[in-house]
């Protein structure tokens, strides 16, 4: 006899997936960054002292690794604290406070909108909503962002000041941005002379099958469209060594970084220049960490894999459900019927399984058909994510059995 949903509430489950981190294996593919930490020392290769304050844009050869992971001239990358998340926020923050280069501060404004492709990352998401920016859907295709939409929002309506994007293996949608889809984000006109693409590079290295998918460089195709300094590229390693103890990588055009810089002296008086120094020595360049990428993808495929079977074994053939089979990135997106993803959350959190609340990957937290479930399988367990992909498909079977 097959399982059903309530056998599996019998085993008592307790599995929290709700968030895509790294898994103990994976921080520990890094271990040598605290191991080594004290041979290490804190003479940079300049000899500056990492010990003490200074180098706001990071430590030079910090910069210089952010420059070859992003492929980017090394005076137009700076290299900060653990969170690229931060980075994103400060930008808005001082957008609104202060405005771009090219414009006014936000805030004198009435009305200041961000278009977000969605599904998406609920934690931009919360950052427009903390600083009151009001945001658009935009529906979202395999091939990045519903472009023809796009444009035409942007070049009718002057409050839209950026997108946000997340060009490679999109969270949680897994979408690889074309290149065209790239050229008309750099290109199209815009009615807020200060327009931003908020370019989330996230996934740059977390690929999960052998071809190693990349993006057109936004910051050649901004520049080559005439608009210089449309593009904010953020990137981190926050999922390359630690989740909570990486290095994040700000990209711009030159203009951006002498005003990030003006704007983040009054922040800090510099970055912690001896986790960049480790973690320059611990990588050491561009194949050092495609190298590490390669170990992360032995440990996570697997995982990915295992979500697949199931969801074929248990899912496949009823309609209304599909599920996304992504080449890289943390996250797999299962469609529910519409009206039946709340339910299945529930029906999974009554058995011990505790997934992303169902409508994160929107705005306000509300997707409007309520279908959408976001699937992080890094953090558990391959066994546990075999269960609890079992655990998924019987809630949702249940879902679908109550009406
Ligand atoms: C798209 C995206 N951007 C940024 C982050 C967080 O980055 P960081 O750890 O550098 O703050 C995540 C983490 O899940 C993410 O999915």
């Amino acid at each position: 006899m097959p399982m059903t949903y309530n056998d599996f509430k019998q085993l008592g489950m307790r599995l929290d997936m709700s968030r895509g981190k790294p898994a103990p294996e994976q921080l520990e593919l890094s271990r040598a960054l605290l191991d080594e930490a004290g041979t290490t020392g804190f003479l940079s290769r300049d000899g500056i002292d990492c010990r003490n304050y200074g180098h706001l844009l990071g430590l030079p050869e910090a910069r210089e690794l952010g420059a070859a992971f992003l492929e980017v001239p090394v005076a137009q990358v700076v290299a900060g604290g653990n969170s690229s998340l931060e980075l994103m926020h400060d930008a808005l923050a001082f957008a609104m406070l202060f405005g771009v280069p090219g414009g006014e501060p936000w805030r004198k404004q009435d009305d200041i909108a961000v278009l977000c492709p969605v599904p998406g990352y609920d934690r931009h998401f919360a950052i427009c909503e903390a600083l009151g920016i009001r945001m658009i859907n935009v529906p979202m295709n395999d091939d990045g962002p519903d472009m023809d939409f796009v444009e035409s929002q942007v070049a009718s309506d002057a409050s839209i000041k950026a997108i946000w994007c997340v060009p490679l293996y999109s969270n949680p949608s897994g979408a690889i941005y074309s290149a065209e889809v790239v050229r008309r984000l750099a290109a199209m006109p815009a009615a807020a002379p200060d327009f931003r693409l908020l370019w989330d590079d996230a996934y740059r290295f977390h690929h999960l099958t052998d071809q190693k998918h990349s993006t057109l460089n936004v910051l050649d195709a901004c520049a080559a469209a005439g608009h210089e300094d449309r593009a904010l590229i953020f990137a981190s390693l926050s999922k390359v060594t630690f989740g909570g103890g990486a290095m994040a990588f700000l990209a711009a055009s030159k203009r951006n970084v002498d005003w990030w810089q003006q704007r983040v002296s009054v922040r800090t008086i510099g970055p912690d220049k001896l986790n960049q120094l480790r973690h320059v020595r611990f990588l050491r360049d561009r194949a050092g960490l495609e190298r590490l990428m390669e170990c992360h993808r032995a440990l996570v495929e697997p995982k990915f894999a295992a979500i697949a079977a199931a969801f074929a074994e248990h899912l496949g053939g009823l309609e209304g459900v599909t599920w996304n089979a992504p080449a890289g990135g943390y996250f797999i997106s299962l469609y529910t019927p519409p009206g039946f993803a709340k339910r299945t959350v529930a029906l999974a959190a009554e058995a011990g399984l505790v997934l992303t609340p169902a409508g994160a990957a929107y705005p306000y937290g509300r997707d409007p058909d309520d279908r959408h479930l976001r699937i992080a399988p890094t953090f558990p367990t391959l066994d546990e994510v075999r269960l609890a992909a079992l655990g998924i498909a019987l809630s949702l079977r249940r879902a679908l059995e109550e009406i």
